[in-house]
């Protein structure tokens, strides 16, 4: 199967910093909202937190030895705002940096390309105390000043740079929902937060361009096709409506300069809208090389005259992961090719795909059988979107290893390779097996 992608594909495995890194209190890192939100009672499953996560932080030279054993391309890893700016802004901390320059050396001793995320969630504490996180305009200004800080260090060492992870999720679990950090519920603070991380995404672009830097830089969405239930017009309506608020509240912006119309009048009519400066859109807009996408599962919508917007989400009688999200493939083909319709032939790169399953060792192996069929099923459907056209440019398998699954803590595992959190010890899975002998073709 690797021979229907392109000689050129990059393929690879990601992670995020807070929910590998542990080393919570180490060479000076700063306290992040996910140290405090673990901490707050009832927040996370079992009290969880990511003090010590997978140890990556001392152990990531043997973790990078697994990347080579199983053959990837590239590492797509993030970069803990609060180990570079403990407080956010002002002072750099050097050892956090270097940190990372280990990380690189290391990536690169083995001919494995790096893609850094510059914001998966771990916002510097200070922020939030002080300013109140991503609903203020001038956090979008001091995480430009700790890109900027990131970017002319370890800018050239980087093959891409991805500045925001999932503004959907960051704003809205976070600050409409509150069961992400901050753990805030107040949807026009969502609103604002959302339009303050494309914003600061717009601002990393333009510093990436203003360094010179040779790379790619763009910003990963989640991005769910929302199905209408039945062939009701109203059900529709219904999934035009959850795919304006999730996927396209995003990509309009970015891709296009501008909001979805149909969404702000939605929001309007529901006296939900907020005011957003019509200028910052420029900034939002800012020519990107790529968009990176993470797919999961696929959402079902319906009407619904007893919900106050209007609209249900429905399960579906289909398999689901450990997560309680449906195997659906052939939603990713539908994503793919729709993105091109809808936005032109922008490079994309699939950054997270994966699944979760409560895994078990046996005789030191871990059997994953329904892991390794849930890859093999997207990458089928991935070749599908690149034979019809798409510019899909590489595929990041979630995870490398079982990590920190935020508000569920360490009781779900989505890595190819396992983790036992009482030894550190790692084993590849069979999925990881899977995946080294589909890379060596
Ligand atoms: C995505 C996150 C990633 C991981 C997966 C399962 O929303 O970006 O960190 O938790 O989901």
């Amino acid at each position: 199967m690797k021979s229907q992608f392109p000689q050129d594909f990059i393929w690879g495995t990601a992670t995020a910093s807070y929910q590998i890194e542990g080393a919570a209190e180490v060479d000076g890192r700063g306290e992040s909202i996910w140290d405090h939100f673990s901490r707050m009672p009832g927040r996370v499953v079992n009290g969880h937190t990511g003090d010590v996560a997978c140890d990556h932080y001392n152990r990531y030279a043997e973790d990078v030895k697994i990347m080579a054993e199983l053959g990837v391309d590239a590492y797509r890893f993030s970069i803990a705002w609060p180990r570079i700016f403990p407080e956010g802004k002002g002072k750099p901390n050097a050892k956090g940096l270097d940190f990372y320059q280990r990380l690189l050396d290391e990536l690169e001793k083995h001919n494995i390309r790096a893609a850094a995320t510059l914001y998966h969630w771990d916002l510097p504490q200070a922020l939030q105390d002080n300013y109140g996180g991503w609903v203020n305009r001038d956090v979008a200004l001091y995480f430009r000043d700790y890109a900027a800080y990131v970017l002319e260090r370890l800018g050239k060492r980087l093959f891409q740079v991805i500045t925001i992870n999932e503004p959907w999720v960051a704003a809205m679990l976070g600050y409409a929902f509150g069961v992400h950090a901050p753990g805030i519920r107040d949807y026009k603070a969502a609103l604002h937060a959302s339009h303050h991380l494309l914003y600061g995404h717009g601002l990393a672009v333009q510093v990436y361009r203003e360094l010179g830097l040779s790379g790619q830089i763009g910003i990963t969405l989640n991005l769910t096709p929302f199905y209408p239930r039945c062939d009701d017009p109203r059900d529709a309506d219904a999934a035009r409506i959850v795919d304006g608020t999730t996927n396209r509240w995003f990509l309009d912006p970015v891709l296009k300069g501008r909001y979805p119309e149909d969404i702000v009048e939605w929001y309007k009519s529901r006296d939900m809208m907020v005011d957003l400066p019509a200028d910052d859109l420029k900034v939002i807009g800012e020519k990107s090389d790529f968009l990176g996408i993470n797919y999961y599962s696929r959402g079902i919508v319906g009407h619904s005259d007893d919900d106050p917007r209007g609209y249900k989400q429905f399960s579906p009688d289909s398999p689901v992961t450990d997560m309680g999200w449906e195997v659906y493939p052939t939603g990713l083909y539908d994503l793919l090719t729709r993105l091109t319709r809808d936005y032109g032939s922008i490079p994309l790169y699939i950054t997270e795909n994966g699944a979760a399953y409560p895994d078990v060792v046996e005789d030191g192996r871990v059997h994953d059988k329904e892991r390794t069929e849930y890859l093999q099923k997207h990458f089928e459907q991935a070749a599908r979107a690149i034979a019809d056209g798409v510019p899909l440019k590489g595929y990041y398998v979630w995870s490398l290893l079982d990590n920190f699954e935020w508000a569920f803590g360490y009781t779900k595992r989505f890595g190819i390779v396992y983790v036992d959190y009482d030894t550190q010890k790692r084993i590849i899975k069979d999925s990881g097996l899977w995946y080294r002998d589909f890379l060596k073709g």
